[in-house]
């Protein structure tokens, strides 16, 4: 079965990706992956936080000047010194330099400045595209909607504006019009959307009356949301467009393409169940197609999407009444 997909105008050899985690930091990992049918990886991201206080150090030893160059490392711990931002370089050079599949290097950051530029080391590195996660909390209530997207458009416009690979955006949902918003961001050098970053809210501790903070993988459930905007913007976005969130079947990934998608990510149930898992989702993608007589993921994509679908209403509010209504207690 031929899965070829175009993504970001690359070729891959399947929809699959595996979306950035600390998997994808082994180089081991990535070759199974591959091995195994992935079409591309995400690296994982590098924050704007690492780049700048890199930065900071770096210039507070220039600020010592050289002299006292050797005083100055002692003051700082050793770990800093093996720098984040190089090993991370290293790290897309040679997965760049051993795969045959895209490797796309994932950046994160939420303001528009000096560490921007860092993209151009991406590049140079080998990256074959960047994946810029943008994840702002605009946790002051005085700021407003427009400039939050502005903030968002503006940091688009100057990643794009650094490298000639293509740059796609990983965002939330929470925009009051995200399909507009889609679309402010593909005017701004978008070319593609991932949908939808994962929010890890804080949690609360009676016992100890404190924050706490964690991680938990994701549930088939939560694909809901990603599906729905998924099936709005197909056919309808000039961005690709990839589906994150929630995949733990090959049915999963079915539903992602049938809505729209054109790459599938996935990171939970690789963490769950190891890389090989990859081959798993694969091969459940080409048996599905090949049980249908279908010869391509193109053959279902976007069938039930919000254009294609018989009765688009089930995309908007006539489906929230239906499901309230149609509820029947057991
Ligand atoms: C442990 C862990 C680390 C992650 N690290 C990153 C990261 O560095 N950059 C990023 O954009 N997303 C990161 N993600 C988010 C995933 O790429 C993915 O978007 C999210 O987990 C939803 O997909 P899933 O439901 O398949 O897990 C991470 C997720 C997990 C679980």
């Amino acid at each position: 079965m031929d899965l070829t997909t175009a993504y970001l105008g690359l070729t891959l050899k399947s929809p699959l990706v595996a979306s950035a985690s600390p998997l994808n930091r082994q180089l081991e990992n990535l070759r199974i992956l591959q091995d195994c049918g992935a079409g591309a990886v995400v690296l994982p991201s590098v924050f704007e936080e690492q780049i700048n206080r890199e930065q900071e150090i770096l210039d507070a030893l220039i600020d010592h000047g050289s002299e006292s160059y050797g005083e100055a490392l002692s003051f700082f711990p050793a770990q800093t010194f093996a720098s984040d931002t190089s090993n991370h370089l290293a790290l897309v050079e040679q997965a760049a330099q051993t795969l045959a599949i895209p490797v796309i290097a994932s950046l994160n950051g939420v303001t528009e400045s000096g560490w921007i530029e860092y993209a151009q080391d991406l590049e140079s590195a080998g990256a074959a595209a960047i994946e810029l996660n943008v994840f702002f909390v605009p946790s002051d209530p005085a700021v407003c909607g427009s400039d939050v997207e502005k903030r968002y458009t503006d940091i688009v416009a100057a990643v794009a504006g650094e490298v000639d690979i293509p740059v796609s955006v990983k965002v939330g949902p929470y925009f009051s019009s995200p399909g507009h918003m889609a679309g402010q961001l593909v005017r701004a050098g978008a070319r593609g959307l991932v949908l939808f970053n994962r929010f890890y809210e804080p949690d609360i501790d009676p016992a100890t009356l404190s924050m706490q903070t964690s991680l938990e993988l994701s549930h088939a459930h939560e694909m809901r949301l990603p599906l729905l905007w998924i099936g709005v913007l197909a056919g309808r976005s000039k961005a690709s467009l990839a589906a994150t969130t929630g995949v733990e079947t090959a049915d999963d990934v079915i539903k992602y393409l049938l809505a729209g998608a054109d790459v599938v990510m996935t990171t939970s149930a690789l963490l769950r169940h190891g890389p090989q898992y990859m081959r798993v989702l694969v091969d459940g993608l080409a048996d599905w197609l090949t049980a249908r007589g279908l010869s391509s993921p193109a053959d279902i994509r976007g069938k039930l999407s919000h254009s294609n679908v018989g009765d688009p209403e089930t995309y908007e509010r006539a489906n929230y009444i239906k499901v309230l209504q149609g509820f029947a207690q057991h």
